[in-house]
This record gives C-alpha cells, sequence and structure tokens, in this order.
C-alpha cells in the first residue's frame, strides 16, 4: 500500500485525477469504480476541468459505484445516482447507458444484488476503484463487523455512518435511510488498482488503523494491505496520527 502524505485536498485532486485520466486515455473502454461522499468532489472537478480542456473523453469508459440507499430513487437529491450526475457524469461525456449502479428501488435486493455481481463479471473487473474511507474505517458501505463480506449485499447502517451523513437529509427535511445496498470487499478487492482518498481530522483514527493497523474486518478498510496495488492519499489532518518513524 502506498501512502502519500500531500498539503491539501486541492493537491491530492490533482494526483487522483491525473491517474484517472491517464487509465481513460491508455485504454478505450476503460472500467471505472467510483465512490461518492465528501472525498472524491475535488478530484471530479479536476476531471470535469481536464473534459473541458479537450484532455479527456469519458463517452466510452463503463462505470460502476460502490452504493446506493435503499428506499431512494435516483431523482431524490440524496440518493448517490443523483450525487454522480450532480457531480461528474452530468457535467461530461458519459454515456448514461454504461453507468451501473446498484438500485435502492429494486423490490428483490437479493436478486438486484446478483444482477450488479454479473454486470461487474460482465464488464471485465474494474480498472481503478476510488474510494473514500468512513469514521469507523468502513469502505463501501462494508461496515465494521466480524467478517469480509465478497459480493453485493444490503446492510444496516451504522449509528456512526448515520451520524456523519444525516445532515445531507436533514437540509432537505428529510430522515437518512437505515439501509443500504453496497458493493461487498470481494467486488472492491478484485478491482485492478485503487485509490483511497482522506482528508480531515475526523478520518485520522480510521486512517492510523487502515495503516498501521492488523487486517481485520472490525476496520474494514485494512483489507487494502492485502491489494497488490492501492494508493492512499491523506492530507497533514488525516495524516496526523500516524507514527513518525513509518
Ligand atoms: C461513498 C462511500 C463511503 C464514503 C465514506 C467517506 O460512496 O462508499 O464509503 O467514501 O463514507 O465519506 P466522505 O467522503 O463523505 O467523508
Amino acid at each position: 500500500m502506498k501512502v502519500i502524505v500531500m498539503d491539501n485536498a486541492l493537491e491530492i485532486s490533482k494526483a487522483a485525477s491525473d491517474i484517472i485520466i491517464k487509465q481513460v486515455n491508455n485504454k478505450h473502454g476503460s472500467v471505472l469504480g467510483f465512490a461518492t461522499g465528501a472525498s472524491p468532489v475535488e478530484t471530479y472537478k479536476r476531471i470535469i476541468e481536464a473534459y473541458e480542456r479537450n484532455e479527456v473523453s469519458l463517452k466510452y469508459i463503463t462505470t460502476f459505484n460502490l452504493d446506493e440507499y435503499v428506499g431512494l430513487d435516483r431523482e431524490n437529491v440524496n440518493s448517490y445516482f443523483y450525487f454522480m450526475k450532480d457531480n461528474l457524469f452530468g457535467k461530461t461525456d458519459v454515456d448514461f447507458s454504461r453507468v451501473n449502479f446498484l438500485s435502492g428501488t429494486a423490490e428483490n435486493m437479493e436478486a438486484e444484488c446478483e444482477r450488479y455481481s454479473q454486470k461487474i463479471k460482465e464488464s471485465g473487473g474494474i480498472d481503478i476503484q476510488l474510494l473514500g474511507i468512513g469514521t469507523n474505517g468502513h469502505i463501501g458501505f462494508n461496515e465494521p463487523g466480524d467478517k469480509f463480506a465478497d459480493g453485493p449485499f444490503a446492510v444496516k447502517l451504522t449509528q456512526s455512518t448515520i451520524d456523519s451523513n444525516k445532515k445531507y437529509f436533514e437540509a432537505v427535511g428529510d430522515t437518512m435511510p437505515e439501509y443500504a445496498l453496497t458493493m461487498g470487499i470481494g467486488d472492491i478487492m478484485r478491482s485492478k488498482k485503487i485509490i483511497l482518498i482522506a482528508t480531515g481530522e475526523s478520518k485520522a483514527k480510521a486512517v492510523k488503523e487502515l495503516v498501521e493497523g492488523e487486517v481485520s474486518p472490525a476496520c474494514p478498510a485494512t483489507i487494502l494491505k492485502l491489494h497488490a496495488d492501492v494508493t492512499v492519499f491523506l492530507d497533514k489532518e488525516s495524516a496526523a496520527l500516524l507514527s513518525k518513524d513509518r
């Protein structure tokens, strides 16, 4: 696992977007795994800017997102589909017929998870998976527990995740769903390359566990140590608790 500490979120977004843009330009029909939340927003902005300068086209990429809230349809401003449309897809030439999402409104969750799993396999696998990390060490919505999940599944969100994300729902007078569908750890680990972004003091504890802790489902992100190609981008605040002699 390569750990890179940068001055700020802007520097991180430049480095992360460069890797993604290079991937898209080097392989026609690249398969990209995207994350939502605050961590990747600046990176998406840099990709949009590169698109506007004609330095990259997203027309032929296939995309998979990590997760979606149960009960929210694509038009809901707090759905992760809406987030991606608003923060990246709708501002570039992404072909929505190649955008893949877990459906939060699927009648049969199990069948929906199986469908998504098949789609990932049929795509040939994810070339680059972008990740954030929860304050509790989750990746995707793989919450701390006693085992790692392989494929996509329905998850009951922890209080920590609800506390971190409920502000987005409260802002529009809604209550945050308690369940989500998420890619499993296996899906994430099968990605050829992984980039994780963590910024801010609130992530420092989870980052310390990720970098210096043992691999354990109690901090799901620690599994990334077993992957051959992971780059972790940190700002000074999120790296603050790391041992100096690392
Ligand atoms: C989002 C996701 C989550 C977030 C994590 C960090 O699709 O899967 O794991 O990456 O909760 O969220 P932010 O970036 O908002 O701090």
